[in-house]
């Protein structure tokens, strides 16, 4: 235990393990390890942010994708699911909707959806951007070349969300179709830096064949990298892919590492996603405990919100945008934090 708490110091101090002392304590995490790490990672979460908690408002505007990544409920494959596609008018309307309700974050999400244009895509990030000249347009839209990549952020982006999923090539083989692949999901990261955006990254906990020798390599992935933000979840089954009958990731292993990445990159954007408070009924707030700082509440239409699902008994599907907001509000309110619907970029620029 004393070797491991050293361990933790260590990362404290230095930022930084190796991929050696990485797997080491991942393997050998236990709950009087956790309470210490969370007691650290608290610290530097209240030292970077105080007690605030950023909210960022989530359109899903479109479920259609030409990928067919194993794990995702929205591959092209899967013939049950119920597609649809949000009209710029709808999306802009979501986007006052979020306004009136505080929010000056809008995080724009999709499969990739052909019908989307590069074109397309800027023309709706220039709408948005001329309505809300004091908000930030974050997209996640997957990979694109840089040159488009550009004309988002000359559009008006500010930040892009495009999880690595796993830094190790032939693991990420066996999460996705050969088409894809992690040395070019990479480049985009680099690229989107590059171009000038916020970016985050991450990836799932749990996936199928995930070791801690993975993780490590993940971990010390995110630390090259150095995203403003890192969004890490549990990986959930769908019924309708071919890992239907795999295993979640856990609640305890994705707490261990959100409390790591919160000492070792202390002032990047760390959300407890939705899939959090899907394995658990208090998963978000257990990751803000844990050291995260950032949640998004769903801005869809109602109409679609059941429809955007990448894995099974997905939470806040039956809510107005209203109500997900106060019930966020107050579960973050009850664990002693406040929101905060300001802007809220990274410190870690
Ligand atoms: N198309 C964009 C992309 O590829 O980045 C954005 C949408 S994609 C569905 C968003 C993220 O959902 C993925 O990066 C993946 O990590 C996560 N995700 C997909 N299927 C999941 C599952 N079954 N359980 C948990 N998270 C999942
Ligand atoms: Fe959506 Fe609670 S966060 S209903």
């Amino acid at each position: 235990m004393d070797r491991y708490i050293t361990l933790i110091d260590k990362l404290k101090k230095e930022r930084a393990l190796s991929a050696k002392e990485w797997a080491v304590l991942i393997k050998n995490r236990s709950p009087k390890l956790s309470e210490y790490l969370f007691s650290l990672a608290r610290e530097e979460q209240e030292r970077c942010y105080g007690k605030d908690i950023f909210l960022r408002g989530l359109i899903e505007f479109s479920n259609y994708c030409k990928n067919d990544c194993l794990y995702c409920g929205i591959r092209r494959s899967n013939r049950a699911a119920r597609r649809y596609r949000l009209d710029e008018d709808t999306i802009l309307s979501c986007c006052h909707e979020g306004y009136g309700l505080g929010f000056r974050t809008f995080v724009l999400q999709s499969g990739e959806d052909a019908a989307f244009t590069e074109a397309r895509l800027a023309n709706l990030v220039r709408r948005i951007r001329k309505d809300f000249p004091d908000c930030a347009i974050t997209l996640s839209a997957g990979e694109w070349s840089k040159a488009s990549y550009r004309t988002f952020f000359d559009a008006g982006a500010n930040r892009y969300l495009l999880r690595h999923e796993t830094r190790n090539d032939s693991h990420y083989s066996m999460l996705h179709p050969p088409s894809l692949s992690a040395k070019k999901r990479r480049q985009c990261l680099w690229n989107l830096k590059d171009i000038g955006y916020q970016v985050g990254t991450g990836f799932m906990i749990g996936t199928p064949y995930q070791t801690p020798e993975l993780l490590a390599e993940d971990m010390i992935f995110l630390k090259e990298l150095n995203p403003q933000m890192v969004g890490i979840g549990p990986f959930i089954p769908h019924r309708d892919t071919p890992f239907k009958n795999e295993p979640a990731g856990t609640l305890e292993l994705t707490l261990f590492l959100l409390g790591c990445i919160r000492l070792m990159l202390p002032k990047v954007l760390l959300p407890a996603t939705t899939a959090l408070g899907t394995i658990h009924p208090e998963g978000r707030e257990l990751g803000i405990l844990a050291g995260a700082n950032v949640v998004m509440p769903n801005l869809s239409p109602k109409s679609v919100r059941g429809d955007y699902l990448l894995y099974d008994n997905k939470i806040c599907t039956g809510e107005e945008s209203a109500q997900c907001r106060d019930c966020l509000e107050k579960r973050i309110n009850a664990i002693g934090y406040r929101t905060v619907t300001a802007r809220g970029d990274s410190l870690n620029l």
